[in-house]
């Protein structure tokens, strides 16, 4: 709905950004490919610098997506052969499938509604039924869905306390911070993915892994590269798993536009968090007190959320639902034994949550349309 009310309302449209920076993405595109220099450049390690620096974490390892990011923080910690790994079921699928990918075993766990994130408690008691059944566990991941931070400090503690390995999911978190500190620094590494859709994203697909463990670090850089540790010797099992110069490059243009952006994304958040408070039958996510959310998405938790969403769309307004069918009621992951009822807050969500139109360049009057929209489907039903 731009200008004078034509009544359809995106749910992200990266071509508003790309109006903005899109001549400096051109110049810097065409300057690589100028170069003759593709992979492993210049590009790759200022962008690496200026995200290591702007996290807080000493080293940074551009690779080519947030799934390769994440596979390579577990492959490079080798952890023990079929040992579990606990982790949300509420998240993308690429959380989980790296860790079977790794030879471990992913093991769900139940999330909070009010963040959607990891539930603390649901940790503690998950570790200690396994713990029971004389299970080996090596590691947790804490994803910050929709780009709010899980417990961060609580999950890190008892992490600390159990001597688990914590990783970060942070591919919908990039910004997000808890009281000063950014998440994707709690744990032993982190992964973020510059898929378009993410706060910092590129044209294409990259990731990026963050450590403050100079080991992990170089081992990282190694896997990343086919294992090879001299020319054509290769001592471990490694992948492709480079970023590119073309993708650094351009993140090296819209990074100096992030900050301006997560400022965007508060303010429109702020907007849908004022608007639709007074609406009974929606719930919104509850951001608790020093903690900074960098809002890759804008989810409710909605009565009647198909209708609703059937409503908005023959309004012109486009809505997502993040996550239709949680992991542990995956086909893929039946094996692990888990079934309807296993994670009660998980499943409740999955019925409930609703994302709406949400993106740094989106007006005002087009999110106003939106929450007009829900009050009359509601006032209506
Ligand atoms: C929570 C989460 N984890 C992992 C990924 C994987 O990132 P990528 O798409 O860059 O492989 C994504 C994004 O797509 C994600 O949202």
């Amino acid at each position: 709905m731009r200008k004078n009310s034509v009544k359809t309302v995106p749910f992200l449209d990266l071509k508003r950004g790309y109006e903005i920076y899109g001549k400096e993405i051109e110049k810097a595109v065409v300057e690589v490919l100028r170069s003759g220099r593709y992979l492993n450049g210049e590009k790759t390690r200022l962008i690496e610098k200026t995200l290591a620096e702007f996290l807080g974490s000493r080293f940074a390892i551009g690779v080519s997506s947030g799934t390769e990011a994440l596979y390579l923080i577990l492959k490079a910690l080798n952890l023990p052969s079929g040992s579990f790994v606990l982790l949300p079921s509420f998240t993308f699928v690429a959380t989980a499938e790296v860790v079977v990918r790794a030879g471990l075993v992913p093991y769900f766990v139940d999330v909070e509604e009010d963040t959607y994130n990891l539930s603390p408690d649901a940790l503690v008691e998950t570790y200690e039924n396994l713990c029971r059944q004389g299970k080996k566990i090596s590691a947790v991941i804490a994803v910050s869905l929709f780009g709010i931070p899980a417990r961060m400090n609580t999950i890190s503690a008892f992490c600390k306390e159990k001597g688990l390995f914590l990783i970060e999911d942070i591919c919908q978190a990039f910004g997000a911070e808890i009281d000063g500190k950014k998440v994707g620094t709690f744990g032993i590494a982190s992964a973020t993915s510059f898929y378009p859709s993410k706060p910092l994203s590129t044209c294409g697909d990259g990731g990026m892994v963050f450590t403050d463990d100079e080991r992990l670090a170089q081992k990282i850089r190694v896997l990343k590269e086919h294992g090879q540790t001299a020319p054509y010797y290769y001592e471990y099992s490694g992948i492709n798993g480079r970023i590119d110069e073309i993708h650094a490059a351009i993140l090296l243009v819209k990074f100096p536009y992030f900050k301006k952006e997560l400022g965007l994304r508060k303010k429109l958040a702020a907007l849908y968090f004022e608007a639709l408070k007074e609406i009974k039958e929606i719930k919104l996510p509850v951001i608790s007190e020093g903690v900074s959310p960098s809002y890759s998405l804008f989810t409710i938790r909605a009565e009647k959320r198909d209708n609703l969403k059937g409503y908005l769309k023959e309004k012109g307004i486009h809505t997502a639902i993040y996550y239709t069918l949680p992991l542990h009621l995956q086909p893929v992951y039946k094996r692990y034994g888990f079934k309807k009822g296993d994670l009660p807050v998980t499943e409740k969500l999955a019925g409930e949550v609703l994302s709406l139109p949400f993106f740094p360049y989106m007006e005002e009057e087009e999110a106003l349309y939106v929450v007009q929209k829900i009050k009359e489907f509601y006032r209506e039903k």
